[in-house]
């Protein structure tokens, strides 16, 4: 307690010092900044820019700004610099206004507000383009080895309606610092730019910022209005599918295996979706995963076809969209079972004809014997050894009928041999 009252003699001094400092400016007049200008520094890129005022007292106050954007979309903020970078679209105009601030504990002293604005570029209604979506996708970049990856950009728009037939667009993108023009467009069928393709941008795969893209045109007839759009990069950014998609049957354990898709995203960055067909039912099943693996257990003997799709994971960057599925790896052994089952219906239709045939064989023997009864033959020497040896084989009476069956036989023939 002893030590503690000095400590709060000390704090009341120094509040009162404070209080003593301001209060003879409680009058205390923020004058506006001067000279605020709005230059275009980028595609879809301003620097606002402005001084403190020159008359402003006293000097030595922590003097702060406050910032409105009013077009083409509103948006507020406080800052201590006299510069301040803003990412926008511009083919609408642009105005915004500052004033100086000054916190005094809770409460707040502000000047008036300053502003400027940029007019909106020039261009005859219904001239700039319409419906600009554009994509980006990862390649593996074979020439350098500064960086492993490339990303690719392709963008497609539809022609303004009231755009001249002689119209032509050029396509721009800025990304960070770097703005490059289209090389590769295609055209329709009167030979207007219709949609652009960059096989290698600066564009980072793993990047955070803006990607701003700018359409503008030309014609005889008429000013063309350009058309400016700002995209996300995770919103546009087409994911390759996983690679090498494996998948092995042992018993009952169906295991799949993949790779990471070819990304600057690393192996932890990735959402999966496995896609199980059982071919012979006709459904299949879809499980997700954040591994490069999976097993199932199945139960039914059948073909499968399975297929992977990833997508970068909420870890690593806002949740975009799924890649397409991998081409299906098939797996299984469904085919055997037909190839069996008609195996066994060709066997089956083969033995029923011969016996057919067979038992048309015999009825028509049956028939011949009735019309033309066998003529008496005198009994071959070969025939009386047969009978006597299969007598001496076997007594049994089966035997016998066989034996005596087999003893006509000769004499069809025989009568066969005497008709021809
Ligand atoms: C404002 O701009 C004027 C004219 O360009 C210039 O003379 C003046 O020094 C500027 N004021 C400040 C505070 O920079
Ligand atoms: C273009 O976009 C508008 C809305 O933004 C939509 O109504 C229209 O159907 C789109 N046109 C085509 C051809 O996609
Ligand atoms: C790299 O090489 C492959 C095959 O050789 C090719 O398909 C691919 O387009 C190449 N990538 C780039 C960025 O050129
Ligand atoms: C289109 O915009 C680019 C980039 O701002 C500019 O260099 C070019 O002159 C413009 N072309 C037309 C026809 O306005
Ligand atoms: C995928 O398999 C091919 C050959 O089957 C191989 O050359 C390639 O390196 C594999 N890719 C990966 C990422 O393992």
């Amino acid at each position: 307690m002893i030590i503690m009252v000095p400590a709060l003699v000390i704090l009341l001094g120094a509040a009162m010092i404070l209080q003593a400092e301001f209060l003879p400016d409680e009058k205390l007049l923020l004058l506006p900044p001067v000279n605020f200008t709005i230059k275009v520094t980028g595609l879809a890129q301003v620097l606002l820019h402005w001084e403190p005022n020159p008359d402003q007292k006293p000097r030595n106050v922590n003097l702060e700004y406050r910032v409105k954007i009013n077009a083409p979309q509103e948006d507020d903020y406080e800052t201590r610099n006299t510069k301040s970078k803003c990412v926008t679209i511009l083919h609408r105009g642009f105005s915004a206004s500052v004033q100086t601030i000054l916190w005094r504990g809770p409460s707040l002293l502000a000047s008036s507000w300053v502003s400027a604005e940029l007019k909106a570029p020039p261009g005859s209604p219904g001239t700039s383009i319409v419906n600009l979506t554009c994509t980006t996708n990862t390649v593996a970049d074979n020439y350098t080895h500064l960086r492993p990856y490339q990303v690719s950009l392709h963008c497609t728009w539809l022609v303004g309606k009231d755009a001249p037939e002689d119209t032509q667009y050029f396509l721009y993108y800025r990304y960070g610092s770097w703005t490059e023009e289209c090389q590769e467009y295609s055209k329709d069928t009167l030979k207007r730019n219709i949609a652009c393709w960059f096989p290698r941008t600066f564009i980072q795969g793993k990047g955070r910022d803006w990607l701003a893209v700018h359409v503008n045109g030309s014609s005889k007839h008429a000013a063309i209005k350009p058309f400016d759009q700002l995209f996300a990069l995770h919103a546009i950014d087409q994911v390759n599918p996983p690679l090498n998609v494996t998948a092995e049957i042992e018993g009952t354990r169906l295991s799949i295996q993949w790779k990471k898709p070819v990304s600057a995203f690393p192996t932890h960055c990735f959402d999966y979706e496995v896609k199980i067909y059982n071919i012979r039912k006709g459904y299949f099943q879809t499980e997700k995963m954040t591994t490069n693996a999976f097993v199932s257990i199945i139960d039914d003997v059948s073909k499968y076809y399975i297929q992977v799709r990833a997508a970068v994971s909420s870890t690593c960057r806002v949740s975009g969209l799924w890649s397409q599925w991998s081409r299906p790896v098939y797996v299984g052994n469904d085919e055997q079972k037909p190839l069996t089952r008609w195996f066994l219906i060709v066997l089956m239709a083969t033995i029923c004809f011969l016996l057919l045939m067979s038992s048309l064989l015999c009825r028509m023997c049956h028939l011949w014997t009735k019309l033309f009864p066998p003529v008496p033959a005198p009994k071959s020497n070969i025939q009386e050894f047969f009978i006597t040896t299969n007598y001496e084989k076997a007594g049994s009476t089966e035997t016998e009928t066989e034996v005596i069956s087999y003893v006509e036989e000769p004499g069809f023939e025989t009568l066969e041999d005497s008709v021809f």
